[in-house]
């Protein structure tokens, strides 16, 4: 029998439960270590399966990786060979493409598989080889492979991002901070996980300055050396949460988030009439009234994340008046639409925006984890339906929830995997 993860619907979500490392700052840090000599010690990493694959990758290369617990680890990439690249796991997961720019700085040169990752239409990384060009490097690919190479090593260089890309902002930071000189990055990405890198480099000597804001600047220098970091919280594990007990009705704490991130989602959550509550390091949400509808439109940060968006569908169902979600980061990431449908969500998408009817009842039915934010939709939809969901591919919400069962069963959530 195929893995599932089944849930029955109606009970309200209570209690306090502490949010891990951003798996999406966690994977750009480890792939950084290649840059650096000696040994760094990475804390509050999220114990998902990306983040074991980008271990395996890194072992495979050659880093000695040293396990201090479940979330805190030792690194030393001191013997990484470039030609040891196991291109059948880099093909496992998006982040892989950042060994192009650590594999560039710390090589010169360096051949992996084509970065997978969640489908959401075309995910192309021109931007990424726009920049690596600019900076002296040679960048080629096929059905199979991509390889990058620089042969007189990489210089300083000043580049306009197309989009705020996130992969070709870290890409950029990456193959900069060992480069010979200036490079600026302008219409930089502004997420958290890019400053969360660019702090985590310049603990190890790198100069990187304006990260978060639309320029980036990074002055190469000769060499990196080890630190100790703490990978900042995750705002979309947060914000999962949050969702949830928007859907089910109740009151979370959730401890050990960094606010500040999450005010995009924490407006939305207010516009649909949930309470929400600040602290330090810690919110609290709590329903106790029908939901509003609304209307999202996601964008780079600090906009509405697109990662959040599809955990607000079933919320906009169940809402009174419902309302659209405008998808402006991804071509195509409405793909769970049809599995909110099974379950009786009436919802309309047009290219790349969805609408959903409102007030709809969702019925519990077989869904699939299209992806791991829908696979996290579906969860939510399933606390929020009437009868038993069952959730399948749940290896999609493996790649990057640490103990998603454990911490809504906490929570109250009636909910079990079958393996
Ligand atoms: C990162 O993907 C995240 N992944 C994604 O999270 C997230 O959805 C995305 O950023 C946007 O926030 C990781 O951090 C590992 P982009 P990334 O480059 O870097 C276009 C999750 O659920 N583009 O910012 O691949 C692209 O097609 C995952 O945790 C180009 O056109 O995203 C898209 O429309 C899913 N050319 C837009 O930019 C390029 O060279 C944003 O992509 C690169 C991107």
């Amino acid at each position: 029998m195929n893995p599932f993860i089944s849930v029955r619907g109606g009970n309200q979500l209570h209690g306090q439960i502490a949010i891990g490392g951003m798996k999406n700052a966690a994977l750009p840090i480890l792939f950084a270590t290649l840059l650096i000599r000696g040994t760094t010690q990475i804390e509050n990493i999220p114990p998902v399966t990306d983040i074991e694959t980008t271990l395996l990758i890194l072992k495979a290369m050659g880093a000695v990786v040293t396990r201090l617990s479940p979330t805190a680890l030792r690194i030393n990439a001191d013997a990484a060979e470039p030609d040891a690249v196991p291109r059948e796991l880099t093909t496992r997961l998006r982040a892989s493409s950042y060994l192009l720019g650590a594999g560039l700085g710390r090589f010169g040169r360096i051949r992996t598989g084509l970065p997978g990752g969640c489908d959401f239409g075309s995910r192309p990384i021109d931007l990424h080889f726009r920049l690596f060009s600019a900076m002296g490097a040679e960048t080629r690919y096929n059905a199979n492979d991509v390889e990058a190479v620089a042969p007189k090593g990489l210089h300083g260089a000043r580049v306009r991002l197309g989009f705020p890309s996130v992969g070709a902002t870290v890409n950029g930071i990456l193959a900069a901070v060992t480069a010979n000189g200036r490079t600026v990055i302008e219409n930089a990405a502004r997420e958290p996980h890019v400053v969360d890198l660019a702090v985590f480099l310049n603990k190890c000597g790198a100069r990187v300055s304006g990260a978060g804001t639309p320029c980036v600047t990074i002055d190469g220098v000769a060499e990196l050396h080890g630190c100790c970091h703490r990978v900042v919280p995750d705002m979309i594990e947060a914000g999962t949460y949050l969702a949830a007990v928007a859907g089910t009705g109740g009151r979370v704490r959730l401890t050990s988030v960094e606010p500040r991130h999450l005010g995009a989602i924490l407006d939305r959550l207010n516009a649909m009439g949930v309470f929400t509550e600040v602290g330090k390091g810690c919110v609290t949400a709590a329903r106790t009234s029908p939901l509003l509808g609304t209307d999202i439109e996601t964008l780079p940060y600090p906009g509405f994340p697109t990662d959040m968006q599809p955990q607000f569908a079933p919320l906009l169902s169940l809402s009174s008046g419902g309302g659209c979600i405008w998808e402006r980061v991804w071509d195509d990431r409405f793909r769970y639409a049809e599995e909110l449908r099974r379950m009786g969500a009436t919802v309309a998408v047009k290219n790349r925006c969805a609408c959903f009817r409102g007030n709809d009842r969702l019925i519990g039915g077989k869904v699939a984890a299209t992806d791991l934010r829908a696979g996290a939709a579906m969860l939510i939809a399933g606390l929020c339906a009437e009868g038993t969901t069952t959730v399948t591919q749940p290896y999609h919400i493996d790649r990057g929830y640490p103990d998603l069962i454990q911490h809504l069963h906490d929570l109250g959530a009636d909910v079990a995997r079958t393996e």
